[in-house]
Formats: structure tokens, C-alpha cells, sequence
């Protein structure tokens, strides 16, 4: 999967332009706020997915216009395709093939990308719901039934704290609590269970890219930490804590996922540039599984990566990376003068041009 061209129209600080990446490494590179990050989140959009930042849709259309378009000619499925996205309205339209989509969603699968942006850092540094968020995104996607599995279990969680807060008011609602710990540790061991599946299989990737950025001199594992060993028992030994406090204490809600830099828990030991190490890892672990199951492999969105990396990490994501597409925004172009093959590209004030090898 690649891309092959990209033109934008009224897009944030992008007026109208276009440009054609090569099929391996790309560097953007710029001083802030010139549009770097805004050029990944224009191509970021094909993925039928939300923008990374969070953008409302009417914060992607440029001050004083009413409109902006995108329109991205990639590789996928053996064949060249075009797609196009336009935000008016503060709605997202996509079309495919020349053939209307309706809402941008309809895109998703058509083009598969994978992106690192730093607020992903905080997927090591912060609190768990943010390590069970990238599992269980990554399973939405590759396995049809887990969206509404996940679901199940949600709507279940709901309804038992529900009763929860019912039954100090209502002692013989107590009886019927029963019924809810059965559903919910029904669907809850599935998803524990999916979720440890998917964990084991991503772990042999991860090492693996972990041990290129690192130069073979770190390691990097991860465990998934259940909240309780059996779900069933603790609902039920804990049932009168949950009628306390109105909340379901234990169950995959609640679960954890424990990384480790050579043996280490990152959370608590890793340094910086060890910390982005474990989330470029992860990333391209995610698309490298994906990629196993499609046969297509995603393009790679780094966005501001460079920053805290050593030479020697440096140099792994621009020489080593081979079997993606990869764009890779930074501020300085000395950087990218490791890069051995690959296109570079500079942006200024929203305009962006090709710089030619030196
Ligand atoms: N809808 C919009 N209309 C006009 N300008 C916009 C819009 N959205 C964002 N911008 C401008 O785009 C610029 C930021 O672009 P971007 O985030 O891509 O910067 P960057 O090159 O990635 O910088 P940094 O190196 O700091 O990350 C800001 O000047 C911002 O005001
Ligand atoms: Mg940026």
C-alpha cells in the first residue's frame, strides 16, 4: 500500500498544491507550525478513521474559506485507486474510484495507515485506559466480532452499575445481581481472552522492531495484567464492595497492560527516548500484524519522531524501515541527511516543495 499523490485545496494553512512521495522513506521537514503535521493528517484522513489530533471537522477547512478538499491517488489491492475527501459544512464526505461514499467511514479499510504523533507517548506514560484503547482499537479492526463483543460487555457494565447504585435503596434487588455477574463474566473472559491473544501474537513484531531501534541493546516485552485472576469469583466475593462504592471493581474495564524495557516497567524506569522507542514499537508491530491479515502494508505516519531519538535510532527509521511507506515530519533537514535513499520535502508557510538529493 502507498501513496502515490497527494492535492489538497483550502485544507488548514495548505491553500492548493500537491506533491508525489517516493514508495519508501519521506521527509518532511520545517520550522513550527508551517503545516508538517497538517500534510500527515490530510493523508491520515484516507484512513476513513478521525484525524490523530482530535480535529473537529470545521477546524480542517482554512480560516475564512467554506470549504477543502483532498484528493490521494494510492496503491492498493494490486491497482492504482483515487480517492477524494471534502469538509464542508463541518462534515467529511469521501468519494472512491469516482463513486460518492457518503461519510468518510465508508474509506475505512480502502486505505490502511498506522501513525505515531507524540501525544501517543502516552501510551506508556499515562494511565491504563489508554493501553486497553490501543488493544482493543487494533482488535476492531482485525477481527469482525469484537466491536460488539466489547460492546456487550460495555452495555452489561452499565447495567450492573446500574443496580448498583439501585440497591441500598432496594435490598431485594440484590438477588438479581446474580444474573448480571453471569452475563458479564461471560463477555468479559472472551474479551480477556481476545485481548491476551492479540497480545501474544503482537509481542514477536514488537521485540523484533524494538531490538532495531535500540541496536540490539534493549529488550522490550509486555504482560496483560488482569484486574482478577478469575472474574467470576471476584464479582461475586466482591459484591458488597461494588454496592459501596456503585462500581464494578474487577473486570477487563479495569485490566492493564505491563510494559517492560529490558526487564524494566517503562511506566516507571524508561527514559524518554526509550519511551518512544516502546511506542514506535508498538505501532509498527500493529502494522505489521495487520499487514499479515490484509497482505497490504500500511503506510507509516511519524510525525515529529525525530526529536529525542539518538543518531542510532535516527537512522534505523530512516534506512531500515524498508517494507513501508513512510512519512516522516521534522523541524531540521540535517536529520535526514543519514537518510541513504528516500525523497525529502520542505515545508514553509503551507507551501510545501521537493528538495532534490544533494
Ligand atoms: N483551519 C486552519 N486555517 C488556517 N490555518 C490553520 C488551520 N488549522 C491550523 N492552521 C495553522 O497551521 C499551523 C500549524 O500547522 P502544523 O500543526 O502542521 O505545524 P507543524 O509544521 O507540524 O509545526 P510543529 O513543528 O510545531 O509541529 C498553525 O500556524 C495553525 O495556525
Ligand atoms: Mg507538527
Amino acid at each position: 500500500m502507498n501513496v502515490r499523490r497527494l492535492s489538497w485545496n483550502h485544507f488548514r494553512n495548505l491553500r492548493a498544491g500537491e506533491f508525489e512521495p517516493c514508495a519508501g522513506v519521506n521527509v518532511i521537514y520545517g520550522q513550527n507550525a508551517q503545516g508538517k503535521t497538517n500534510l500527515l493528517e490530510a493523508m491520515w484522513l484516507f484512513t476513513g478513521e478521525r484525524s490523530f489530533r482530535g480535529a473537529k471537522d470545521a477546524e480542517l477547512v482554512l480560516q475564512g474559506e467554506t470549504a477543502a478538499a483532498l484528493r490521494m491517488d494510492f496503491w492498493s489491492e494490486g491497482r492504482g485507486q483515487t480517492a477524494k475527501i471534502t469538509v464542508a459544512e463541518g462534515r467529511r464526505t469521501a468519494e472512491l474510484n469516482g463513486i460518492p461514499k457518503g461519510a468518510c467511514s465508508a474509506l475505512t479499510g480502502k486505505f490502511c495507515a498506522v501513525v505515531f504523533s507524540p501525544e501517543h507517548l502516552s501510551l506508556v506514560r499515562g494511565g491504563p485506559s489508554l493501553r486497553r484503547e490501543f488493544v482493543d482499537s487494533a482488535l476492531c479492526q482485525m477481527k469482525p466480532g469484537y466491536a460488539s463483543l466489547l460492546s456487550g460487555y460495555n452495555r452489561t457494565l452499565f447495567q450492573r452499575n446500574a443496580l448498583l447504585k439501585d440497591i441500598p435503596r432496594h435490598a431485594e434487588l440484590m438477588d438479581t445481581l446474580e444474573i448480571w455477574d453471569e452475563r458479564l463474566s461471560q463477555f468479559g473472559e472472551r474479551v480477556i481472552r481476545q485481548r491476551t491473544a492479540y497480545l501474544k501474537a503482537l509481542s514477536e513484531p514488537a521485540a523484533g522492531f524494538y531490538a532495531g531501534i535500540s541496536s540490539n541493546r534493549e529488550t522490550l516485552s509486555f504482560v496483560y495484567r488482569k484486574s482478577a485472576e478469575d472474574l467470576r469469583r471476584a464479582l461475586a466475593e466482591e459484591r458488597r464492595e461494588d454496592v459501596l462504592s456503585g462500581h464494578t471493581g474487577a473486570g477487563p474495564h479495569r485490566d492493564d497492560v505491563d510494559i517492560f524495557v529490558s526487564g524494566l516497567n517503562a511506566r516507571a524506569y524508561a527514559s524518554q527516548g526509550q519511551k518512544r522507542s516502546v511506542v514506535l514499537a508498538l505501532k509498527l508491530a500493529e502494522a505489521e500484524l495487520l499487514s499479515r491479515m490484509t497482505g497490504e502494508k500500511p503506510v507509516v505516519f511519524l510525525d515529529d519522531v525525530m526529536s529525542e531519538l539518538d543518531a542510532r535510532r535516527q537512522d534505523y527509521l530512516l534506512n531500515h524501515l524498508t517494507e513501508f511507506q513512510v512519512f516522516l515530519s521534522c523541524c531540521e533537514p540535517g536529520a535526514a541527511r543519514q537518510m541513504k535513499s528516500g525523497a525529502l520535502f520542505r515545508m514553509e508557510d503551507g507551501a510545501l516543495s521537493a528538495v532534490p538529493p544533494a
